[in-house]
C-alpha cells in the first residue's frame, strides 16, 4: 500500500489474515518523535491485534539482537513479525520471521540451514533506500566474526508493505541521500551487466535520474511531498526485480566491498559508503573495458567522456554532502589490513568481473585520497 494516511489500514490486514498477535520490531526511537509508533498502535488496536514490542535495532543490524528477538518471538507465541523502520528493521524481521522455525539463523546465511518456512512478515516503511520492503533479502552483521552477509528466501518475501512518503520528512538530509544512493548504487549492480535488455536499462536510466532529481528537491525542501513520494518508489523499484528483468543478474561487486566496511565500522551508513565506493569502481572497471560505460555516460549525464560523467557523479555526490572518501567515512589507514582481509573473506568479489586480492589492494589507499585515487 502506498501513499499518506495508509498506515490505518494495517490492522484491518492482519485482522483479515487472521493474524491475532504480532512481533513488533523497531529501532532507535525515530518512530516515537514522528508519530509512526502512535499511527501503526492505533490501527492495531482498532483492530482487536495484540501485539509485543522489540525495540533497539540498529543500523547495520546484528545477528546478536535477531537472536534476542527470536525468543522473543517464540515466548509470545507470535503469529507474524511486524516491522516497523527502515532496511535495518526489516532485515531483522525477516531473520526473526525464518529464525522462528530454525535451529540458528545464522546457519540461513552460512547455508549450514535453509528456509522452509517463516512467520509472515509485514512492514511499515519509515526509510526509502535498500527495497527491503519488497523483496526476499536480509543483511546481517555477525559482531563476533566481523561478518556482515545476506540472505534470501520466498518465505521472508513481505505478505504487505505500507509506504507513507509523508512519515519520511522527519528524515535528517544525510539519511535521506544515504537511500538515495543506495538505490542509486542497486542500479548501477544492474546497469553495466548486459546491453541487450534495452528495456530494463531504459527503465534504469530513468530511475537513476529521478532519484537524483528528487534528491536534488528534497536538499531545498525536505518537505517536498511529490519528491518525497517518487524518491520512495524508486527505491523499492531499484531493488525489487525490476531493475534485473532480462539480465542473468548484477555484479554486486560494491555491495560485496561496502558490507565489509560497515563490518569493520558499523557507524558507516550502507548508502553512503556506496556513494565512496562506486565512482572508484566505475573508474577501476572503465579504463578496463570503456565501451561498457559509454551508455551510462550518455544516457545519463550527457556526456560521451566517461571521465566527464564520472566527475559529475563525483560532484553529484559532494553537493548533497556525503562522504567522497575513505577518510570522510572515518577510515584511517591502519584500518586497512583487517578492512582487506574482511573484504576478501567475502564469499565472491563481483560476477560479471570478479575482483581479487591484486584488484583491491593498491587502490585501498594513496595517501592523500584513499581508494583508487579515489575508492576516493
Ligand atoms: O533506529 P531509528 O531510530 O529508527 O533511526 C533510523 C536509523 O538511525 C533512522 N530512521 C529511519 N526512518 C526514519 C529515521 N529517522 C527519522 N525519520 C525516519 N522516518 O535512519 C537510520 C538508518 O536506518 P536503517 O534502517 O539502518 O537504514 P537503511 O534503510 O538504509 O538500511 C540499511 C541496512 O539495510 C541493508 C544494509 O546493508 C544495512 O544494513 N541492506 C539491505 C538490503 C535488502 N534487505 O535487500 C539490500 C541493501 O543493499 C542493503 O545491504
Ligand atoms: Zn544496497
Amino acid at each position: 500500500m502506498f501513499g499518506a494516511g495508509m498506515i490505518r489500514n494495517l490492522g484491518k490486514e492482519l485482522h483479515d489474515a487472521g493474524i491475532k498477535k504480532v512481533l513488533m520490531v523497531a529501532g532507535g526511537g525515530s518512530i516515537r518523535t514522528n508519530s509512526v509508533h502512535s499511527q501503526v498502535t492505533d490501527s492495531l488496536k482498532a483492530a482487536g491485534i495484540d501485539w509485543t514490542e522489540g525495540w533497539g535495532v540498529r543500523a547495520n543490524p546484528t545477528l546478536e539482537k535477531a537472536r534476542e528477538l527470536i525468543q522473543v518471538a517464540r515466548s509470545e507465541q507470535v503469529e507474524a513479525v511486524l516491522a516497523v523502520g527502515g532496511g535495518s528493521v526489516i532485515d531483522t524481521s525477516k531473520a526473526v520471521a525464518a529464525g522462528f522455525y530454525l535451529e540458528d539463523i545464522w546457519n540461513a546465511f552460512t547455508g549450514r540451514e535453509t528456509i522452509k518456512q517463516a512467520l509472515p512478515v509485514y512492514t511499515v516503511l519509515t526509510l526509502s533506500a535498500t527495497g527491503s520492503e519488497m523483496n526476499s533479502f536480509a543483511v546481517l552483521t555477525n559482531t563476533l566474526e566481523r561478518k556482515k552477509w545476506g540472505m534470501g528466501s520466498v518465505h521472508i518475501f513481505p505478505r504487505l508493505t505500507i509506504i507513507d512518503p509523508a512519515v519520511q520528512s522527519s528524515l535528517p538530509f544525510n539519511q535521506t541521500v544515504n537511500g538515495a544512493l543506495d538505490a542509486t548504487a542497486h542500479i548501477l549492480e544492474y546497469y553495466f551487466a548486459d546491453d541487450t535488455a534495452i528495456a530494463t536499462n531504459a527503465i534504469n536510466t530513468a530511475l537513476l535520474k529521478t532519484i537524483m532529481e528528487m534528491t536534488d528537491r528534497l536538499k531545498v525542501n525536505s518537505a517536498d511531498l511529490v519528491a518525497r513520494g517518487n524518491l520512495a518508489w524508486c527505491a523499492t523499484l531499484a531493488l525489487n526485480g525490476l531493475s534485473g528483468v532480462g539480465l542473468k543478474g548484477g555484479d554486486w561487486a560494491c555491495h560485496s566491498i561496502e558490507h565489509a566496511f560497515s563490518a569493520l565500522k558499523p557507524e558507516i551508513a550502507h548508502g553512503e559508503g556506496l556513494g565512496v565506493i562506486f565512482p572508484a569502481w566505475i573508474e577501476y572497471m572503465s579504463e578496463r573495458m570503456p565501451e561498457r560505460f559509454q551508455g551510462w555516460a550518455h544516457e545519463v549525464w550527457g556526456e560521451h567522456n566517461v571521465s566527464r560523467a564520472l566527475r559529475k557523479f563525483r560532484d553529484k555526490i559532494e553537493s548533497w554532502g556525503a562522504a567522497t572518501s575513505l577518510r570522510d567515512l572515518g577510515l584511517r589507514e591502519n584500518d586497512l589490513p583487517i578492512l582487506l582481509e574482511i573484504i576478501m573473506s567475502s564469499r565472491s568479489i563481483g560476477i560479471f568481473s570478479k575482483l581479487g586480492r591484486a584488484d583491491i589492494e593498491p587502490r585501498l589507499w594513496d595517501g592523500r585520497r584513499p581508494v583508487c585515487r579515489s575508492l576516493a
